[in-house]
């Protein structure tokens, strides 16, 4: 099944706040919609945003949009939230054929639909044969934090996409999402998507992470990303700063994994990358339940942002970058695309 898609001349994504109660697939028919369900995070995760940021422009070039009019709602489009990259790159990427038509356009958002499933099994195996160099023979448990899974993609996952590949190949011990508070992406997405897979994993609290890192519960904590800038520091989900500093201190593998559409050379370092606040809501109240008192304001950061000097290695879908061996996104050259047999 797929996050998201084209279906009959519109979009169609599971509607992830629903999980993991309800599987539901929404009809998406208007460009408002679409906005919202990305504010909401109905869609979420960078690289599923850069299929609907493509998707969102062919759906409105095919409904008659064109010209001025195409420009401004795209860019209502790539603005619905900032960190993320691949949403402004996705309507980017198709706006480029704005003036070759509708059909033009819908050909480059499948394009980059297509390509996400094929950049996924190749993270997949970068990944897990670097995990094999590092850590040697044997199997072993991984620490991850958000969801990167299919949910967040396509079909298949970035850095859960790893964590996956491990599990067909028979070398992964156990996975230990942490469940990512305050919209429990891992609990309520990656969990499901663990349990969907029949992989091994038990879930813990954000809080437990660096100690039991430090018990040597895992070997190594994956995350995926948000934004990579040209010097490799890494945006991704409000609490992976965290664990790599508690993976750092043991000495532990942090690797992150993105597809290549998530590496902005335009933006030079962290420090530049705009993290989007999600304000007080979500803070003060847990499923409808109000967990704070009635006056108090909260700072919500959905985001962070890795220091390079934390991160191990960044796997792409055509390269590994080992950042801790002084290599950064501008010093190694494109490989080719992996698949699931080389
Ligand atoms: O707020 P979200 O759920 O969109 O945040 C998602 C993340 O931080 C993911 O780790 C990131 O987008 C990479 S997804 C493969």
């Amino acid at each position: 099944m797929r996050t998201i898609d084209w279906v009959d001349g519109h979009i169609e994504l599971i509607d992830q706040t629903k999980l993991p109660g309800e599987l539901e697939v929404r009809t998406v028919t208007e460009l408002d919609d679409l906005i919202n369900d990305i504010k909401r995070l109905a869609v979420r995760g960078a690289p599923a945003l850069g299929v609907a940021g493509g998707m969102g422009v062919a759906l409105i070039a095919q409904q008659g949009l064109k010209g001025a009019e195409l420009e401004d709602a795209s860019r209502r489009l790539a603005n619905a939230r900032p960190t993320a990259v691949n949403l402004s790159w996705g309507v980017r990427r198709v706006m480029e054929y704005a003036n070759e038509g509708k059909d033009r356009i819908l050909e480059e958002a499948l394009a980059i639909r297509d390509e996400d499933i094929a950049s996924c099994y190749s993270m997949g195996q970068y990944g897990a044969d670097l995990i094999e160099e590092l850590l040697g023979e044997g199997q072993h448990a991984i620490m991850t934090v958000c969801n990167t899974g299919g949910l967040a993609c396509v079909e298949r996952g970035t850095a859960l996409g790893v964590i996956q590949t491990m599990f067909e190949r028979g070398t992964l011990k156990e996975a230990l999402p942490v469940e990512t508070r305050p919209l429990l992406q891992g609990s309520r997405l990656t969990a499901w998507e663990l349990e969907q897979m029949g992989a091994p994993y038990r879930l813990i609290v954000d809080s437990a992470g660096p100690f039991l890192l430090r018990r040597g519960f895992a070997q190594a904590f994956f995350a995926g990303a948000d934004r990579i800038t040209a010097n490799g520091d890494t945006a991704n989900k409000i609490g992976t700063y965290s664990l790599s500093l508690g993976a750092k201190a043991m000495n532990l593998p942090v690797i992150v994994v993105a597809p290549e559409s998530t590496i902005d050379m335009e933006t030079k370092t962290g420090a530049d990358i705009e993290i989007e606040d999600r304000g007080t809501e979500e803070v003060v109240n847990f499923h409808g339940v109000r967990t704070a008192p009635e006056e108090t304001q909260a700072i919500n950061p959905a985001f962070d942002v890795t220091p390079h000097e934390n991160i191990t290695a960044i796997v792409t879908d055509r390269r590994v970058i080992r950042v801790d061996r002084g290599e950064s996104p501008s010093t190694v050259p494109l490989g080719p695309i992996r698949t699931r047999s080389n």
